[in-house]
């Protein structure tokens, strides 16, 4: 089978990998792609917005599949645009993947279906806004409700901080569109984590928990980022957890989605909060996470093609789906001056060395060719991973792994898993 992969970054790199494994696939396409995705895919130089191009293509070369990996094409309806035209497609419709494209529709929907998440209130007025803030106090938090590529969510510690974020949102409309409503929102203590399913609207099966890293500095100090690691499981989410997850927040959510006439399909990520046992959505995504699919993916033993075929003929509880105990661990190696304005076009080397270390998988995030060498082209530039028997060991062969790499500028966090580490230690 063909399959036309959407997406350029580390979490693609990640899912051509694992398709390149499957006996199914013979010929794996990606748009745009990247330096790395190039030695086990054909990069396609189709504009990426243009969903009718991209839908042309398919038809010429008689794909079979395609999967989308980021969030933008999904929320615009490139599944709606190929289903309609009888393609399989990998990801929700346009109205189901609301759950992230509009916090307002996710926080609403949520409440009114008893599923846990933090106490909020929506605002068109700055006005109003302001007299809630200073009505409920601090720490509270202000989200934009639209797509803002992670950058629309403020967590004030100070009443003046939040007057802030609502000046940024509502006033100077940093976000356009996606500012229009602003969430001023409970602020949540405890530990968070990633818990991302499959599902094809009436079967869901969870993968293996993982837990991310935004910030750029190590101790969780500095800007947020995409993502600078994530390892593989999460200790802090516990069978029982998993258990209040599934039954009390993902099940019920599908369920109210389809009371509402959406079936939702593909990967169903939920942002969690985890405080005393009790977990609650902090937000949910509508496709895999970068970079916790990199680790994630890295311990999914059954074959990824079979998977994403189930989804998309409605067929998941069919099959099983299989992990491998070893844990995982990707540490993000950044760009200077990521994630403001950052260093392009540095040559990278040893990329090659470290790939041939046992149980070593660099992903490629922002990289390219110039000059038949590959150079920096991102503020995200790989993706480190290693596995493991124990969380100790991954992490030590993802950090062994990155000693090979060189390239001007390159930053790495050196606390990728060290959360684990401890929690491991303390139970
Ligand atoms: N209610 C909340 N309480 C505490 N922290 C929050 C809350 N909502 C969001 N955050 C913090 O802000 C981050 C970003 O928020 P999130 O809702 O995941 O938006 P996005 O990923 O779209 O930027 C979260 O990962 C979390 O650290
Ligand atoms: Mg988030």
């Amino acid at each position: 089978m063909k399959v036309l992969v959407i997406g350029g970054g580390g979490r693609e790199h990640a899912i051509c990998w694992k398709l390149s494994q499957s006996r199914s696939v013979d010929k794996i396409y990606c748009c745009p792609g990247n330096a790395g995705i190039a030695q086990i895919a054909e990069c396609i130089n189709v504009n990426q917005n243009d969903f009718k191009a991209l839908l042309d293509f398919v038809k010429y070369e008689w794909i079979d599949l395609t999967i989308v990996g980021p969030e933008d094409p999904l929320s615009r309806g490139i599944v709606d645009l190929f289903e309609r035209e009888g393609r399989k497609i990998l990801g929700p419709t346009k109205a189901a993947a609301r759950l992230e494209s509009s916090k307002v529709f996710c926080k609403d929907l949520l409440r009114s279906h008893g599923i846990p998440s933090a106490e909020y209130k929506v605002f068109t007025s700055y006005l109003h806004a302001e007299e809630h803030v200073r009505l409920k106090g601090t720490p509270i938090v202000i989200k934009a409700d639209g797509l803002a590529a992670g950058k629309g969510v403020f967590v004030a510690s100070t009443v003046e901080e939040a007057y802030d974020a609502l000046r940024i949102i509502m006033k100077e409309k940093a976000f356009g569109a996606a500012g229009e409503r602003v969430i001023v929102e409970e602020c949540l203590q405890g530990e968070e984590a990633s818990y991302m399913a499959f599902t094809d609207g009436r079967t869901i099966v969870p993968m293996v928990s993982s837990q991310d890293h935004k910030r750029i500095f190590d101790g969780d100090k500095g800007l947020n980022t995409g993502g600078m690691g994530a390892y593989s499981p999460a200790p802090v989410i516990t069978p029982e957890i998993e258990k209040i997850v599934m039954e009390k927040i993902l099940e019920p959510t599908l369920k109210a989605l389809r009371s509402e006439g959406i079936v939702y399909k593909g990967i169903l990520y939920a942002g969690l909060m985890i405080h005393e046992g009790r977990p609650s959505v902090l937000e949910y995504n509508c496709r895999l996470g970068d970079p916790e699919t990199q680790p994630v993916l890295s311990r999914l033993k059954t074959d990824f093609m079979e998977i994403a075929m189930a989804i998309a003929e409605e067929r998941l509880s069919d099959i099983r789906i299989e992990w491998k105990p070893d844990p995982a661990v990707c540490v993000v190696v950044s760009s200077e001056g990521y994630p403001g304005k950052y260093r392009k076009g540095d040559v990278i080397t040893g990329i090659e060395e470290a790939d041939k270390l046992d149980s070593v998988q660099v992903f490629h995030s922002g990289t390219a060719f110039s000059d038949n060498k590959i150079v920096t082209a991102g503020g995200r530039v790989l993706g480190v991973t290693a596995t493991g028997p124990d969380i100790a060991s991954a992490r030590a062969g993802a950090y062994n792994a990155i000693q090979r790499i060189y390239f001007e500028g390159m930053h790495f966090r050196k606390d990728i898993a060290d959360r684990a580490l401890k929690s491991r230690v303390l139970s």
